[in-house]
């Protein structure tokens, strides 16, 4: 069995973690919301039409923050569409993803349920074909108490206390030619500028997130940042970042090592803001927003047939991207790379929650399941809270067609409030077992209390609603503790969760 060794010590902290580097996002956008979470008339229906089964397993992930309403839609949305009377509202044509948006769902519907959810709201507004009037007038609706044209108009909506949404994103992807009013950097740096500023003046207690590039992989990725900032870096908070990997050769080494992409962006970004910073003499620091990641591939051809077939149907079934068992491997990846960066990366989002590139899947009619996706994310939503730690590690590495020195075992650690360890562990390799020693002298008597394991033997396995429980986790082979070393067992290709608990 190959060997890696981690050393810990509780005092090499990197930072506290945010909750909300456990959000997610739902984008009006194919099955997410209608035959998603909304399905009136399914046998899970709530009275409000929100399917049970769903809420629940959304509930299991424990997701803090969920971003809404897009994504590529919001580029072209009307606020005021999605409030006041259903049947007041229009329906209208979506050029973002080709699709008829009836507005049964809207601001005070979608609340409801990521009331339910427990999540808060995490809120885009439109700096695409709209500006920073109308972002003023949304917050004034969502969080000004009353006594004015929208906070009234709220309360006779049916919503006497304001939402209280405290994050909210300033536009979406504005670099990208895909976008409704694409902008360039200067000009979206302006119009972001502007927009933060009053909608900070209507409620000085949110937070606002400017768009950074829509991708790395963006020619104008670097001094995008650079000039967008230049012009709004003292009003907004954060900076998004949006990363999807992709495997079409079949290459699972390549693929898993994707997180060496990951890791730089996010360091290169963090190097923008902070020059920025320099170059303008400020004490405000901007952090960083993650919020859009995940695995996008497996439906790109699907979605082409289906707009060939079908334009401007409402809910068509778009980006319903099926999980594999590496696909669950990157994800955990991608999770202890936004966990070795919570000093910096403070916000980001599982993209999407339901049905679109998403953890959890459903029938319109039937079932509802999760995918391989779904067991990382839980797993560190619900272990990876506190304080995150410097993982030193030892390990073999190996090379592919992009990088090198990639380390075979990939680990983060994080410490609860009550001295409890986590450490999270990838094993990349495809043939060896490792045996994986941790160093926890530090802490004092640790003990190990769980090892929860994710592995199949092919990496193409799948969930489905028939055979839902194919990937799923089990009791790991553990391992002992002796005089603060931990020695654990993680087979070849495995995400693993290793909990060890303080006296
Ligand atoms: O998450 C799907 C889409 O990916 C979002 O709408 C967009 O922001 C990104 O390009």
């Amino acid at each position: 069995m190959k060997k890696a060794r981690i050393i810990l010590d509780k005092d090499f902290i990197i930072g506290e973690i945010d909750k909300r580097i456990f959000g997610s996002f739902i984008e009006h956008l194919g099955r997410a919301v209608y035959g998603g979470i909304y399905e009136p008339g399914h046998p899970e229906a709530d009275e409000l039409g929100f399917r049970k089964d769903v809420t629940e397993l959304v509930r299991k992930l424990d997701v803090p923050i969920v971003r809404y309403p897009g994504g590529n839609f919001v580029s072209g949305f009307n606020w005021e569409d999605s409030v006041g009377p259903r049947e007041a509202r229009p329906k209208r044509l979506d050029l973002a993803w080709f699709t008829t948006e009836t507005n049964e769902v809207g601001l005070h519907e979608f609340a409801d349920w990521a009331g339910k959810a427990g999540s808060d709201l995490m809120y885009a507004i439109n700096l695409g074909n709209r500006g920073p009037e109308q972002a003023r007038d949304i917050v004034e609706y969502a969080n000004h108490p009353s006594g004015s044209k929208f906070s009234d108009m709220r309360i006779a909506n049916g919503k006497k206390d304001p939402f209280g949404i405290k994050l909210w994103c300033l536009g979406n992807e504005m670099d990208g030619p895909w976008q409704m009013g694409q902008k360039r950097a200067k000009e979206y740096g302006r119009v972001a500028n502007e927009a933060a500023k009053m909608m900070k003046w209507v409620d000085p207690s949110i937070e606002v997130v400017a768009c950074g590039s829509s991708s790395s992989e963006m020619p104008t990725f670097g001094a995008w940042e650079m000039e967008m900032l230049d012009e709004c870096y003292e009003n907004v908070d954060y900076v998004s970042l949006h990363r999807y990997y992709a495997n079409p050769t079949g290459d699972t080494p390549g693929f898993l090592a994707r997180t060496m992409d990951m890791d730089d962006f996010i360091k290169s970004v963090v190097a923008v803001c902070d020059a920025i910073k320099g170059k303008k003499h400020s004490k405000h620091i901007v952090n960083l927003s993650f919020d859009e990641w995940n695995v996008w591939y497996h439906s790109r051809e699907q979605d082409e047939e289906i707009w060939k077939q079908d334009k401007w149907n409402r809910a068509l079934p778009l980006l319903e991207d099926i999980y594999n068992f590496e696909d669950a491997l990157l994800v955990g990846s991608m999770l202890i790379t936004l966990l070795r960066n919570a000093d910096r990366v403070k916000v980001a989002c599982l993209a999407q929650l339901v049905n679109v590139i998403a953890p959890i899947m459903t029938r319109n009619g039937g079932g509802a399941w999760a995918q391989t996706i779904y067991y990382p994310f839980m797993h560190a939503s619900k272990y990876g809270r506190g304080t995150a730690l410097k993982t030193l590690t030892d390990s073999p590495v190996y090379s592919c067609q992009d990088y090198d020195d990639v380390p075979y075992i990939d680990a983060v650690a994080t410490m609860d409030g009550k001295g409890n360890v986590t450490v999270f562990a990838v094993n990349r390799d495809s043939k060896e077992d490792y045996e994986l020693e941790i160093d926890l002298r530090s802490f004092g008597g640790l003990s190990l209390s769980e090892h929860i394991l994710l592995h199949n033997d092919d990496v193409r396995a799948v969930n489905t609603e028939e055979k839902p429980d194919n990937v799923v986790p089990v009791a790991g082979p553990g391992g002992t503790v002796n005089d603060g070393r931990a020695i654990i067992k993680l087979p070849a290709l495995s995400w693993n969760t290793i909990r060890f608990s303080g006296k």
